[in-house]
């Protein structure tokens, strides 16, 4: 497997026409996330819930792009051995990559299943490690796939709408 594809309902057109086409952002964003560090990991979702405000995106998108790359972002930090988040910004929506160095999950489904979790003590004394990240980052998506396998780099990446109604 090691493939994972939502697009909800609707948006399949749109959604499929983007990422066959990966069109040239507006404009861009990138921020590091180091392995481990809970006071980095975060500051590129600040970073680009900022950027949406100042340009005018609605609080409940911001709110859904906010919690969305954050989740993602903790995500790196806690579970694999560091990454980058880049935001892509277009007219109609965002498009927000993770990339990390590994190691991978074996089992996607198994991952997107909440109140799955394989935290360690050190990242659960930190407040993480409920399983809900994923299916929260699923939630606040309009398209979100996930390519990974045990014993390589994860990518995801999702895209919302500035217009969506969710
Ligand atoms: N980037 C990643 N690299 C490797 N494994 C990952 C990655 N992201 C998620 N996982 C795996 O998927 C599981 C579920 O992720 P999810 O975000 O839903 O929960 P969590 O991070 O364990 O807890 P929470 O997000 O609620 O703090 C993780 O415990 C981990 O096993
Ligand atoms: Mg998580």
């Amino acid at each position: 497997m090691g493939e994972y594809w939502y697009i909800r309902p609707g948006l399949e057109e749109s959604v499929n026409g983007f990422f066959s086409a990966q069109p040239e952002a507006d404009m861009a964003l990138e921020s590091q996330i180091p392995e481990k560090d809970f006071n980095q990991a975060g500051k590129g979702s600040a970073e680009v819930k900022n950027l949406l405000k100042r340009l005018g995106v609605n609080p409940g998108i911001l709110r859904r792009v906010a919690v969305a790359a954050y989740e993602a972002e903790i995500n790196v930090a806690a579970h694999s051995l560091g990454g980058t988040m880049m935001c892509r910004i277009y007219d109609e929506f965002i498009h927000i990559i993770f990339k990390d160095m590994g190691p991978g999950i074996a089992d996607i489904e198994q991952a997107m299943t909440p109140g799955y979790s394989t935290a360690d003590e050190m990242v659960r004394e930190l407040g993480f490690g409920a399983g809900l990240g994923l299916p929260n980052i699923k939630k606040n998506s309009d398209a979100l796939h996930i390519h990974s396998e045990r014993g390589n780099p994860t990518l995801l990446e999702f895209l919302i709408y500035f217009m969506s109604d969710e």
